[in-house]
């Protein structure tokens, strides 16, 4: 059936699939996102986001959350954009965001969707020292 499906597509999904609650509590992680991250994924749940990014994003999040609940003014749902995520062992790493909001039983949540840039990176470098 459907909810099968889903559940597949997010278990084999390349990119990490994050969804939090309309505080920033996590409430679902895929495969990925562990892999990415370091973390086994039942360590995930019931954290804020914020656990896995640097300073300034860590101390700023949970207000970029809040400003955008109380505003409506968007600066990352359906634009997405180039952040930072932190490790489990404390190393970065440049990655593309993509989040976008659903309500479900009267809460809003959001989704999360990770893909790292690590490798496109050091290949531009790469590509910029070959020149
Ligand atoms: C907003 C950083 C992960 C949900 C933002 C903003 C930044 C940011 C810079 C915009 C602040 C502004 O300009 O006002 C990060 C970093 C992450 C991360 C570095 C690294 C892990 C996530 C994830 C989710 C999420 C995984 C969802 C599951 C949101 C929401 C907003 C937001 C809902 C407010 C809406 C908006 O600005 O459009 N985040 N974020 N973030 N982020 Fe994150």
């Amino acid at each position: 059936g459907q909810a099968r499906k889903l559940q597949a597509m997010l278990e084999s999904a390349v990119d990490a699939i994050i969804t939090i609650d309309g505080k920033g509590i996590i409430t679902t992680v895929n495969p990925a996102a562990a892999r990415l991250f370091g973390y086994p994924q039942d360590a995930f749940i019931g954290q804020n986001v914020h656990f896995l990014m640097p300073e300034p994003y860590h101390s700023a999040h949970d207000g970029y959350i809040a400003n955008y609940r109380a505003t409506g003014a968007r600066k990352i749902i359906g634009i997405g954009r180039e952040v930072t995520g932190r490790r489990r062992d404390g190393t970065t790493f440049p990655m593309h965001l993509a989040v976008s909001e659903f309500e479900m039983d009267g809460r809003v949540h959001f989704t999360g969707i990770i893909h790292d840039l690590s490798s496109q990176k050091a290949t531009e470098q790469a590509l910029r020292q070959a020149q």
